[in-house]
């Protein structure tokens, strides 16, 4: 491999990313933006490296989603505040359900950019270059509203700078105090997963008020305080990537500082694409999306290129098969995995896989085939002795109504009611809430077993 440096990605064929006409204007973005300060920092990227090489271990568990793609007009300080408060109480179903450390990392503050299944799109017979994200173009079908314009990569530097600052203060500023587990649930949840977190918010203050009765909570209470929440994006658009990469002053390592994890998407993944390239030699914990494509031999290359030291925690893969097709695409990559003694963080993505359009004309995913998409990847790793270390999936704390199915059962005539994603469909809070139940249950399962193992 050829010496890395931050531009070298521009050597390389690149997909997926637009073609700015207006280049003078292209330059002093990204001039601008290289003087703006890193949105994340080198300890806390490694810190995140560290708790991911947990999960893989077994030892901790991911748990990463937010938006498909964050957007400037749907930009509020209630949206983050909702997803954080969905985020923290499906770790507390985990920590209090499962006993395992939850890893907590956000789709937010810089996912802006989307890949598409198809360069342009048309409508009534007008064909335009599709909408590829906030940072790039304009959702609004008109010719105008899809050019390219590079300016939109300061506005989303703003408002990702504005989302983290808001998350730092509400991880550490009390909000996420565990005495105020009863807080977190939102008015519209309902039902009797939401009946189950009261039951088991109820069970934790409890724990806490005895804790403090027998004097035990006074020297670890800022543990329980305060909680580490990380932030996350695809890694698409590259001019604005290298932009905000920085060189770290103690190790001399580069860190991509849009983000503290960034990861690379299912039809960016080529082993000598531009990607990769840029990926490749950055200090943060990185992702790669898995999909039905994936074969074994790219795979092993890709990991040799993204993990070269085989470091744990710094590559994390992100199975995204579609229910009823795990069992067919997960095992040869698990035995691609061994076979290379490679160590990595296995997470599932049962969203990507099961994107279907309902019979009203919307993009949407039916829950019940994102949850035998998580049982089916846990089937797996449980039969070859291997590790489930999170999931990765699409929510948000507002109370939408795009994937079809779970308690409050959504129709697919309800699906036009709240239908607000800028991008792919989303799972709402009550829906979170579910696959946080099932996950632990897969989780506990595990661990009795394990423990029958040992025991026996
Ligand atoms: C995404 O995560 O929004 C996405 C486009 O995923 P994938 O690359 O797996 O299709
Ligand atoms: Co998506």
């Amino acid at each position: 491999m050829t010496e890395w440096t931050k531009s070298g990605w521009r050597a390389k064929p690149r997909v997926q990313m637009p073609d700015y006409t207006d280049t003078d204007r292209l330059e002093a973005v990204e001039a601008q933006l290289a003087k703006y300060p890193p949105l994340v920092f080198a300890g806390e990227a490694r810190r995140l490296q560290r708790e991911l090489g947990a999960a893989g271990r077994g030892e901790a568990f991911l748990l990463q989603g937010g938006d498909c793609a964050e957007s400037f007009d749907q930009f509020s300080a209630n949206a983050i505040r909702d997803t954080f408060k969905v985020m923290l109480q499906m770790a507390m179903v985990l920590t209090f359900g499962a006993k395992v450390p939850v890893v907590k990392v956000g789709r937010m503050a810089g996912q802006f950019a989307k890949p598409r299944s198809a360069p342009t799109e048309t409508v009534n017979g007008q064909e335009l270059p599709s909408y590829r994200g906030d940072i790039i173009n304009e959702l609004p079908f008109t010719a105008k509203a899809r050019i390219p314009d590079p300016a939109k990569m300061l506005q989303a530097y703003t408002q990702a700078a504005a989302t983290l600052n808001l998350l730092r203060a509400f991880s550490t500023g009390g909000y996420a105090d565990v005495h105020k587990v009863h807080q977190w649930t939102l008015g519209f949840t309902e039902g009797e997963k939401a009946a189950k977190y009261r039951e088991m918010a109820g069970r934790i203050s409890d724990t806490l008020d005895f804790m403090k009765a027998a004097g035990v909570d006074s020297d670890r209470a800022h543990t329980l305080q305060t909680v580490d929440f990380f932030t996350s994006h695809e890694s698409l658009l590259l001019e604005y990537e290298e932009a905000l990469t920085r060189q770290d002053s103690t190790s001399g390592k580069w860190l991509a500082g849009s983000g503290h994890m960034i990861w690379i998407g299912d039809r960016t993944r080529q082993p000598d694409g531009a990607h990769v390239e840029f990926a490749r030699g950055v200090l943060n914990p990185v992702g790669l999306k898995c999909g039905p494509t994936t074969t074994a031999e790219d795979l092993k290359v890709l990991m040799s290129r993204l993990n070269p030291e085989n470091e744990e925690g710094k590559l994390t893969l992100i199975a995204r098969f579609g229910a009823g097709k795990v069992g067919e695409h997960l095992p040869r990559l698990v035995k691609a995995v061994a076979e290379e003694g490679a160590n990595v963080t296995w997470v599932c993505d049962p969203m990507h896989g099961n994107t279907i359009k309902s019979s009203t004309g919307y993009k949407t995913r039916p829950f019940d085939a994102v949850l035998r998409e998580v049982k089916e990847f846990f089937a797996v790793h449980n039969a070859e002795g291997t590790v489930p270390g999170g999931v990765h999936f699409e929510m948000t704390g507002q109370d939408v109504t795009e994937c079809t199915g779970g308690v409050r059962a959504v129709s697919e005539e309800d699906l036009s009611a709240r239908y607000h994603t800028a991008c792919d469909p989303r799972l709402n809070a009550s829906q979170s809430l579910e696959l946080a139940f099932l996950v632990a249950e897969e989780l506990t399962a595990r661990r009795e077993a394990q423990g029958e193992v040992k025991a026996g």
